[in-house]
């Protein structure tokens, strides 16, 4: 059921988050067509330190899908049906607390889904293009990012100098416009660290096919209710992000020699005894 490709099984899906548009220079670029339709743009598939990779921007390679538009059933199961069983899921976010300023690196433990209207199962009853119709299923989320890979994440960033935050909660809006300053000083009051656009339903998904998904949160401003200037703009996110997105890279690439080659964690074992319907 899964699209095979001329390429050796990709172990390690990675989706790149805005100004993160290319990860390693030797790739082969190809194009997946999945059951709920095209992901974000081609994949690239390259290899590190033995370790085959897929690199996919979320946003398109020109930026041009919004939060809200992209096709993340897609995208995950474009990356899944390459081989890809890990997944880290790199993005920009605004700091809820003043010491998360811009370049400090969030590694979080907790999520808080804020969106609304986004398809966020592959469960969802509905016949797919392919006339298979899947099974109800209910995952469970009550620890939604890959304790695994979270420890790479954190490794991979200390490995590299930047001091990560470990653990946190990003809350994710609807978007695509910023929080008012009510709404990000009810944030903050709630205990959440950060607050980005694009991790729901992304971790869900991943979940669902049984895939490790680890988040890691390049925060780029401080958000709407911690700051005390004009707000957040999209240029600021950017140009901070644009300057980060070298180490973030670095680091990246440690986090993917720190993933193990065998999985048993919670992720691995989410859909054991389940009848998906999907053929996974
Ligand atoms: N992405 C980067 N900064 C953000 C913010 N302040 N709010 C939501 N998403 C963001």
């Amino acid at each position: 059921d899964l699209t095979p490709v001329e390429t050796a099984p990709v172990e390690i899906g990675i989706l790149g988050g805005s100004g993160f548009y290319a990860f390693l220079d030797d790739v082969t670029e190809v194009t997946v067509d999945t059951p709920y339709g095209a992901p974000s743009d081609s994949l690239f598939i390259g290899d590190l330190d033995g370790r085959r990779v897929a690199f996919l921007p979320r946003h398109g390679r020109g930026h041009h899908l919004p939060p809200h538009r992209i096709n993340y059933r897609a995208n995950l199961w474009a990356l899944r049906s390459l081989g890809a069983q890990q997944i880290l899921g790199p993005c920009a976010v605004g700091g809820l607390r003043p010491e998360y300023g811009p370049g400090t690196l969030v590694v979080p433990d907790q999520l808080v889904d804020r969106t609304s209207g986004r398809v966020q199962t592959f469960y969802d009853g509905v016949p797919r293009e392919d006339g298979r119709i899947p099974e109800v299923v209910h995952v469970s989320f009550a620890d939604p990012y890959c304790p695994v890979g979270r420890q790479a994440a954190l490794a991979g960033a200390r490995a590299s100098g930047w001091e990560p935050v470990d653990g946190g909660t990003l809350v994710v809006i609807e978007g695509p416009r910023f929080s008012t300053r009510a709404e990000s000083r009810w944030y903050s009051a709630q205990g959440w660290s950060v607050v980005g656009m694009t991790g729901h339903p992304e971790a869900v998904l991943a979940r669902e096919l049984g895939l490790c998904y680890t988040s890691i949160n390049l925060v780029t401003d401080l958000d709407a209710g911690v700051e005390t200037g004009e707000g957040v703009t999209h240029e600021e996110v950017l140009a901070v992000f644009a300057q980060n997105v070298g180490r973030l890279r670095t680091v990246l690439f440690d986090v993917v020699k720190g993933l193990p080659a065998a999985r048993d964690c919670i992720c691995s074992h989410a859909l054991d005894g389940l009848e998906t319907g999907l053929d996974l």
